[in-house]
């Protein structure tokens, strides 16, 4: 008899990190806390299809998985899952009884540029935690789902442990917070006003290009750069002020630990390797445009980066429409085919 085919489809978003993580040491460990916000409409939606097997696979390097993206085969990727759930095997021996079918398509226009490796590793881990929970090898409360799929996300993608939670999210052990780890992201949500929960992101498309260094590579140049230490003593001040920013609704604090976050990551790949000059021209020129609109306005707008030239551009929900004005008069010039995307805080992924 041949068995039959069970599924699970998630949606789960991307995130934009305040506070950066940037270098790890062990089986993908933090070297130092991270904050992040969880996008909306930036998301992955993944199926997935698994069957037993009639015979399991003697070794995780054959686990037997199709990786599809956009209606197609994407060999590329599927060995890099095949990596990663190998590297599950002491959380989830069984995986070699399965046969595993991923179907997947991102909501980010194409060619954007954009990194979809937390929003996809997270939609995986979320189906693998509900593969096991629908076959019954494993029975964690309600609550522990969620800590369960960051952990096992942070494996496939360090960023990606934070896109399992909503709004506000932590990952490493910050000394502030009881339950944070170094293992799994703790959302943040109680803990901050309603005028920082609904802050909304423009994503300013200056390059589409695939980016030079891989986060992976970036994050090995940080063991040997010269400044790590610093580095990392100062994203945990700059948590601290941020948390006490966020309580306070100082927003001049935000405002600066946010771009000097995003500055540093930059400086930082700088100095690391000649593939690490990722910011361009058009970066600077929106970077210096936003601090002339606030200084001209005083309204609460500040940029921060990821590890490439596209810029993210932060606000308030009740500035919306002033802030959009703006991008469309004076920003959408500096982005490539006037590409930007309208996204902004949001609740987290679910199931479909
Ligand atoms: O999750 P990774 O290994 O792709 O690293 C992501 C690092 C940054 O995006 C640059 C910062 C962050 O905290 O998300």
């Amino acid at each position: 008899k041949i068995n039959s085919w069970n599924e699970t489809t998630w949606v789960s978003p991307s995130n934009i990190a305040l506070i950066k993580y940037w270098g790890k040491h062990g089986e993908q460990l933090p070297n130092n806390p991270s904050l992040s916000l969880t996008l909306k409409n930036s998301v992955t939606k993944t199926q997935l299809r698994y069957r037993k097997l009639e015979k399991p696979v003697s070794d995780s390097e054959d686990l037997k998985v199709a990786y599809w993206f956009d209606g197609k085969r994407n060999e590329a990727f599927e060995r890099k899952v095949i990596i990663y759930l190998g590297r599950l095997h002491t959380e989830m021996p069984y995986l070699q009884n399965y046969e595993l079918e991923f179907r997947s398509a991102n909501t980010f226009p194409h060619s954007t540029g954009i990194a979809s490796s937390a929003s996809s590793m997270s939609a995986i881990a979320l189906c693998l935690v509900d593969m096991e929970q629908q076959l019954g090898l494993r029975k964690p409360p309600t609550q522990d789902v969620f800590r369960r799929a960051s952990f096992l996300a942070r494996l496939g993608s360090g960023s990606a442990c934070r896109s399992v939670y909503g709004g506000w999210v932590t990952w490493g052990e910050d000394g502030l917070l009881p339950e944070s780890s170094d293992r799994y992201a703790s959302p943040l949500e109680q803990t901050v006003p309603e005028q920082w929960q609904n802050l909304r992101d423009a994503i300013l498309i200056v390059n589409s290009d695939r980016k030079k260094v891989s986060s992976s590579a970036g994050h090995g140049l940080m063991s040997n750069h010269p400044f790590a230490e610093g580095r990392y003593r100062q994203a945990r001040k700059h948590l601290n002020c941020m948390m006490l920013a966020l309580q306070n609704s100082d927003e001049k604090t935000f405002i600066e630990v946010v771009e000097n976050e995003a500055l540093t990551l930059h400086s930082l790949l700088m100095t690391s390797s000649e593939d690490g000059l990722l910011l361009q021209p058009d970066s600077i020129n929106i970077i210096n445009a936003v601090r002339a609109f606030r200084e001209k306005t005083g309204l609460m707008v500040c940029f921060t980066l990821d590890a490439g030239p596209n810029v993210h551009l932060l606000y308030l929900e009740e500035d919306k429409e002033t802030v959009q004005q703006f991008i469309q008069e004076e920003l959408l010039s500096f982005c490539e085919n006037n590409q930007w995307i309208d996204d902004q805080v949001g609740e987290g992924p679910y199931k479909v």
